[in-house]
């Protein structure tokens, strides 16, 4: 019920602009309709099976990982509109194609998000990255918790533990863009929030942003999808849901950890 008016292609902001349909989308039911998986091919399985591994070497959790965040990126460019558009060929003949309309720029949430703008860069030439550092601060012990620092915390902080932001630089015409937010690891949706309000505050419009995220639950989803109901998330894998420390189960275990090694 909660999802059913959501409209995830407003027409109206793409005036004369051909919006492709994504291919992609395998949505459970209980899924919000702006959230879009990868096709679940043995390839995709294979590679997420590697990451998930907790005997995966750090070179091979780098390696795999970024495949598969290269395909979240091109998956992330598939929702982007583009306008008709006709070229000529070498042979002398036209062909009626299509291009890409509108600018972009990606924004990652610090510091796993920074793991995935090589993905961007590799696709998009010169594109344009700001970064945005959320922490959660707890009220109790006062401090800025990373959740590697969160594992020995009683329960009571991680409820009342406040996302809150540190550190934002966007680009500064970044209203005019459509902005792909990279986050690989969606979880409580704390912080993806806390993020898309940031990027809402500078002008942006709500369906201009696409979130990218490797893994993500059905907690954050709908957290995330129930306040921003017209943003588009890619994910590669919805998985099961949280634990008591707000892992991802399965999940991969701290990202940050895994692919920096502290
Ligand atoms: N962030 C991570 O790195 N891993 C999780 O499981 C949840 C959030």
């Amino acid at each position: 019920e909660l999802y059913s008016g959501a409209v995830y292609f407003a027409t109206k902001d793409y005036d004369s602009v051909i919006i492709r349909s994504p291919t992609t989308q395998t949505n459970p039911s209980a899924i919000p309709p702006s959230v879009f998986t990868l096709p679940h091919t043995a390839q995709l399985e294979a590679l997420y099976t590697i990451i998930r591994d907790k005997n995966t070497t750090r070179g091979d959790f780098l390696f795999y990982s970024d495949r598969i965040i290269r395909l979240l990126v091109e998956e992330g460019l598939n929702h982007l509109p583009v306008v008709p558009k006709t070229v000529e060929t070498p042979t002398g003949a036209t062909y009626d194609g299509v291009g890409f309309e509108g600018k972009i720029c990606g924004v990652s949430i610090l510091r796993a998000g920074e793991a995935m703008e090589a993905g961007l860069r590799e696709v998009c030439r010169s594109v344009r990255i700001g970064k945005i550092l959320i922490q959660r601060v707890s009220p109790y012990i006062g401090y800025t918790l990373r959740i590697a620092d969160r594992r020995d915390l009683n329960l009571q902080d991680e409820e009342t533990a406040q996302a809150k932001l540190f550190y934002a630089k966007l680009p500064q015409d970044i209203a005019s863009r459509y902005v792909l937010l990279l986050d690989p690891m969606l979880a409580t949706g704390g912080s993806a929030i806390k993020a898309i309000e940031v990027i809402l505050s500078h002008g942006v419009p709500e369906s201009r942003i696409i979130f990218i995220n490797l893994i993500s639950c059905p907690e954050g989803l709908h957290k995330v999808c129930a306040r921003f109901p017209k943003l588009r998330v890619i994910t590669g894998w919805i998985d099961k849901g949280l634990d008591d420390k707000s892992y991802i189960i399965p999940g991969l275990g701290d990202f940050g950890e895994r692919r920096y090694c502290v």
